[in-house]
């Protein structure tokens, strides 16, 4: 199933993501005139961010609506809809971004080619994703309530990749990166307000519950938060067990 972003429930509910993200904007370090490359950019704030440095900035997305958004936000950055997985670039860019989008790609062996290839020699790849642990309170939810409510779980619905160090360590020495700094970090994320796991929930899980009709969605979610409700929410917000794996590479 193909992934379908809801680009205006996004920017509403998820722009934590992009708040987030901005301390990676510092660690990437824009120069004046430098050209960056934004992979999975989303609806486009770091983007601008980057921009706003001075740097000539590309941002790309696989989702055709995120990337309409993108340009109506900030309509002086070029933004294109291509997946990852599908970019030709060739020694083209001083340093390549990437935040919270690497661990929705699958094929991330020809993804990392692909950065690696889109570099300029000692360019950097500045990046931050899910990582090993990520959300595991969160899936655990959905496998019970489902289990609960006699609803099959279906393991190649899963969509992410959050991988360890070592897996990902792997997988850039592979193509040819030499690594600076890696780390696995944990970063309980707030979601904000009563419903606010709800929300998560009716954005992120629907290629997992993609079976279920809207009602049986609807008891998902209500069992995840019975479940998860002692743990995980506190003081009138829900908190999501998020694991980062963030990392600098240079192509060599
Ligand atoms: C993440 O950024 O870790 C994430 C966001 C949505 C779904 C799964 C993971």
């Amino acid at each position: 199933m193909k992934t379908k972003w809801n680009a205006h429930l996004y920017d509403q509910k998820h722009d934590f993501v992009s708040k987030f993200g901005e301390s990676l904007v510092e660690v990437l370090a824009p120069q004046e005139n430098e050209w960056i490359l934004d992979v999975g950019c989303g609806t486009g704030d770091l983007a601008q961010e980057i921009a706003s440095h001075g740097a000539f900035v590309q941002g790309t997305d696989a989702s055709q609506d995120m990337i309409r958004a993108a340009q109506q936000k900030y309509p002086t950055i070029e933004f294109s809809t291509i997946e990852a997985a599908a970019m030709h670039f060739t020694n083209q860019f001083d340093a390549v971004f990437s935040n919270a989008a690497l661990h929705w790609m699958k094929q991330q062996n020809k993804v990392i080619q692909n950065i690696y290839n889109a570099l300029k020699p000692n360019g950097r790849f500045v990046a931050e994703m899910g990582g090993h642990g990520n959300i595991a309170s969160i899936v655990g939810a959905i496998k019970e309530s489902m289990s609960t409510l006699n609803y099959a779980y279906n393991e190649d619905y899963f969509p992410w990749y959050f991988p360890t160090i070592e897996e990902y360590e792997t997988i850039l020495e592979t193509v040819g990166f030499t690594i600076e700094t890696i780390t696995l970090y944990e970063r309980p994320t707030t979601l904000s307000g009563e419903d606010g796991l709800r929300n998560w929930l009716k954005m992120f899980s629907h290629n997992i519950l993609q079976d279920l009709i809207d009602f049986e969605k609807e008891q998902v979610y209500t069992k995840c938060e019975e479940i998860l409700k002692p743990a995980y929410y506190q003081n009138d917000e829900w908190i999501a067990d998020y694991c980062r794996l963030r990392f600098v590479a240079t192509k060599i």
